[in-house]
């Protein structure tokens, strides 16, 4: 008997959030509850791992970096402990592909005693570009993903302990970008620069960078890593952070140009 329903989300620019909050909701209202959200995208709300009893259903969502779960979450996922609550695994990617995550993501949550009863891939507009991916999930997404959520709910009280299949390969692979040479790219160095003159220092960025690598005094000063996310680019309400990269820029063009056409749909596995 399922009494309370997660959202649980690592979400930069939000995308995920959204497919994932649609899904809990679905569950939750026809489950006659409310659907709860556990953001764990910031340093801050990382510093206490959740943990779940089989009373629980989480609906867990990644955004697909380089065809895997991201680095920076993969260990800390694999702390929280399902302790046989039923479990979702989804995984939002930018119209590219999703790869191996959504097989990493499941096999991460099974080893941690969830049991998954059924997970998906759903399209979320690209961390890097405004027309790859462009608005999804829209609203045709957001109603499929909600739908979704009523469907798992339906099929709880039938669920025998199948064993979820979802596409990927092992081992998991990183997705080998490649520039217009043909060259592998390497853009780990890489980080967004910040325009003074729209900079009104309000700190956000700091408060949303993943990586905790923006000096709150001074949001140009790059402390730490950058992981590419975009949260501080997309998210900034003066829009005073981008990039000059060339080979990140070149990396954006060649994606937008191979992967906008044909729009993916979003893909649900029992
Ligand atoms: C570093 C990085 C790598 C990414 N790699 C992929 C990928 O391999 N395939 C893909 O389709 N999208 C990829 N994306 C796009 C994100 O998966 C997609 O935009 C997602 O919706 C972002 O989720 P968020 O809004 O929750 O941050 C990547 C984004 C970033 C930042």
């Amino acid at each position: 008997m399922i009494s309370n329903v997660h959202a649980l989300f690592f979400s930069p620019t939000l995308t995920t959030r959204k497919v994932t909050e649609s899904i809990a909701r679905g569950c939750a209202e026809r489950l006659n509850t409310v659907a709860g959200s556990i953001d764990v995208t910031t340093p801050a709300n990382r510093q206490e791992t959740p943990s779940f009893t089989p009373s629980d259903l989480v609906v867990f969502g990644i955004p697909v970096y380089i065809g895997r779960v991201p680095n920076l979450i993969r260990e800390f996922f694999a702390s929280i402990k399902g302790n046989g609550a039923i479990g979702v695994p989804v995984a939002v990617y930018g119209n590219r592909a999703y790869d191996d995550a959504l097989l990493e993501l499941k096999d991460i949550m099974e080893e941690n005693g969830f049991k998954c009863i059924a997970g998906a891939a759903f399209i979320g507009e690209h961390s890097f570009s405004t027309t790859l991916g462009g608005g999804r999930p829209n609203a045709e997404d957001l109603e499929s993903a909600y739908k979704f959520g009523e469907e798992i709910a339906a099929a709880v009280p039938q669920y025998t302990g199948k064993r979820l299949q979802v596409p990927g390969n092992y081992p998991y692979k990183f997705f080998d970008a490649r520039n217009s040479q043909n060259k592998g790219i390497d853009i780990r160095k890489v980080h967004p620069l910040t325009d003074d003159s729209k900079c009104n220092r309000c700190g956000l960025c700091a408060t949303l960078c993943p990586m905790g690598s923006i000096n709150p005094a001074d949001p140009a000063d790059i402390t730490g890593k950058c992981i590419k996310c975009c949260a501080c680019i997309k998210r900034c309400p003066s829009g005073a952070k981008y990039f000059t990269d060339p080979t990140y820029l070149e990396h954006k063009e060649i994606l937008e140009k191979n992967f906008t056409i044909p729009a993916k749909k979003p893909e649900i596995f029992w």
